[in-house]
């Protein structure tokens, strides 16, 4: 990731990282192997790096306001707790940086409906009751696009769940750059890479594993203490036959393969490496050995989030100045763009 970014004719940007994370309901390991754990590489790896709690995403579906609150709070502390140095990366809810809502208006100007009604996720979200979703939830890739380029991000490290959302994020940045016949917006990569990138379902391999399930038995969350991370993983969905002996045979074994790839992911291993250790054992063996490590791993980030969430005003001040750190970043880049689209007193 220590290549500049490409611009749409070539201009070259500094390398910068952004991503964000929904705080709505419990992180899960998900979340954890797909985003957080990879972030905090990026971080000692020594890439700027900006990271947001999407409040104004999450509100595009109901959110009680003392539950956001705690979770946006609790989601600060799973981001430090996972690794990361407020100091060192900018941690910040994306309300307090009114940039992102500024540029998204200009987004929903830029990107097309035709764009807009291909979304997956909007259709999986808005299932059958289209015509009842927000007007926000149908918007909410173009503010994602916003949190992106308000930065010139030239990378975002996510799971393979948003890959869709990051192609239209490159779509608006290409049709402002040649709308308005500048090269001002880099063409965002979305990095999607290691084993962990769609973490599924413990219940059913073929779901991903996700927030909104209604079976809290489906997911790990980081709050989860020793005994129900064993318990869950215990009780999660195999086939009977014991574990193959390579990589090859868990193509169509979506369960196996998904515990596996969560063992290659926590414990830093590649999936071959991991068939080469645990190649044929059955799942009474391989199971525990799993549970343990994911405790190993899970129990630490757990107990520091709890013991950080004693002191939320402390978690408000971090955010706070992140905050204004990132608006430092923000700021000039919405100038130009409005200068660029000829708004009187931009230029100034
Ligand atoms: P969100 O809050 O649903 O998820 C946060 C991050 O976790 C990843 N993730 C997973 N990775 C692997 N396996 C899973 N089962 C799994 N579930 C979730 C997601 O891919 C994501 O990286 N739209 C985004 C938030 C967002 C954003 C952005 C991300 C808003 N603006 C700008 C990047 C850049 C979302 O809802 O993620």
């Amino acid at each position: 990731m220590t290549e500049a970014g490409t611009g749409a004719g070539g201009a070259k940007f500094a390398p910068r990282v952004f991503s964000g994370i929904q705080p709505s309901g419990d992180l899960h390991l998900g979340n954890y192997l797909g985003a957080l754990k990879r972030f905090a590489e990026t971080q000692d790896a020594g890439v700027e790096s900006i990271y947001c709690m999407v409040d104004l995403h999450a509100i595009t579906v109901w959110q009680d306001p003392a539950e956001l609150r705690h979770a946006t709070r609790e989601l600060a502390a799973g981001f430090i707790a996972s690794g990361l140095d407020p100091d060192k990366s900018i941690l910040f809810n994306q309300s307090q940086v009114a940039e992102h809502t500024q540029m998204a208006w200009v987004f929903n100007c830029v990107a097309r409906m035709g764009w807009m009604k291909r979304m997956t996720q909007f259709k999986d979200k808005a299932g059958k009751n289209a015509e009842q979703a927000s007007l926000g939830l149908f918007g909410y890739p173009a503010l994602m696009a916003a949190d992106i380029l308000v930065y010139h991000a030239t990378h975002v490290p996510v799971g393979e769940d948003q890959k869709q959302h990051l192609e239209l994020t490159q779509e608006i940045a290409r049709k402002f750059n040649h709308d308005y016949g500048v090269e001002f917006f880099p063409v965002t990569e979305p990095v999607i890479e290691g084993t962990a990138t769609r973490v599924m379902n413990l219940r059913d391999g073929t779901k991903k594993m996700s927030k909104s399930d209604p079976s809290d038995m489906s997911r790990i969350n980081l709050t989860d203490d020793a005994d129900t991370i064993a318990k869950k993983i215990r009780k999660a969905k195999t086939d009977p036959e014991p574990l193959p002996l390579d990589a090859d045979g868990l193509a169509e074994r979506p369960e196996a393969r998904n515990l596996v790839n969560i063992y290659a992911a926590l414990a830093d291993m590649s999936l071959d490496q991991v068939m080469a250790e645990a190649g044929g054992q059955s799942f009474s063996v391989f199971k525990p050995r799993l549970a343990d490590l994911a405790v190993d791993r899970i129990a630490p980030i757990s107990a520091e989030m709890g013991r950080l969430m004693e002191d939320p005003d402390e978690i408000d001040r971090t955010l706070s100045a992140g905050a204004a750190r990132a608006r430092a970043i923000a700021a000039p880049i919405l100038r130009r763009t409005y200068d660029i689209l000829g708004m009187v007193g931009a230029g100034a």
